[in-house]
């Protein structure tokens, strides 16, 4: 089982975004895919609950965020078996203890990023924050950067593209501003499940992500990870 945790402290970054897109795109692809959604305002959970299950593969989705009396944490979080991918789901203004819980349970993060002054200043403090908490862990575990609804291309990242650098963390992908990505969740659904022709610009923005993705959990040279990043770069 491989996980990927969206993360970043701001609200409206695009973590539910990232995280629904992602889980239906391994999903279609073959994965059997989980969510665990620790926001207690459930948008992931309420994605999940417009999927039509007849129409497009499922996704598992369990809900995190409220600590269930009767039964325990281990139990409450546990996915279907054989799960293959879970896809991490977080609120804005994450606990430090969520925070660890959920960085115990990854093997990759992504941070959306937008390109506001506000978001890109806290993004920094909080990526300090998170490497502190990582450090606190026994393996590392890769973290990767998107831009996240952006409009044009300014300069307005260099500030936190200097202390990435100087971290080694990437930037894994630019994605513009589209309305597909709300229609898509309107309906329960991501993005590569949408008519194709109507979404090229976004699947050519999707191929770095996924393929890097793909190279950096572990275990991953499977036959189905090759025909999901063919199906994601088409
Ligand atoms: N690339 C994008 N293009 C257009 N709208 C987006 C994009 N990413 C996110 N949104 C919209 O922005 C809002 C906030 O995104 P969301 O994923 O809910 O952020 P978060 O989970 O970090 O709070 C949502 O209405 C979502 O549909
Ligand atoms: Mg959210």
């Amino acid at each position: 089982m491989q996980s990927v945790l969206l993360l970043n402290a701001k609200g409206g970054s695009g973590k539910t975004t990232i995280a629904t897109n992602l889980a239906s795109l391994y999903a279609s692809a073959g994965f059997k895919t989980a969510i665990l959604d620790y926001d207690p305002q459930g948008s992931s959970h309420y994605w999940g609950s417009l999927r039509d299950s007849t129409e497009h593969a499922p996704v598992h989705i369990i809900d995190a965020s409220h600590k269930r009396t009767g039964i325990t944490r281990a139990f409450q979080l546990k996915t279907p078996p054989d799960t293959e991918r879970v896809i991490i789901d977080t609120p804005a203004g994450i606990s430090r203890d969520l925070l660890r819980e959920a960085v115990d349970r990854a093997d990759i993060i992504v941070i959306p990023v937008t390109p506001s002054p506000i978001d890109i200043h806290a993004s920094a403090e909080f990526i300090r924050e998170l490497m502190l908490t990582i450090k606190m862990r026994a393996a590392s575990i890769p973290i990767g950067i998107i831009a996240n609804r952006v409009r044009q291309q300014t300069p307005i990242y260099q500030p936190l593209e200097r202390f990435l650098d100087s971290q080694d963390i990437p930037f894994l992908a630019t994605l513009s501003d589209s309305d597909h990505y709300i229609s898509a969740s309107e309906k329960g659904v991501g993005i590569h499940e949408m008519e194709p022709s109507l979404v090229t610009q976004e699947r050519i923005e999707w191929a770095p992500l996924v393929k890097w993705i793909g190279e950096h959990l572990p275990h991953t040279s499977s036959p189905g990870e090759n025909l999901l990043l063919r199906a994601a770069a088409n």
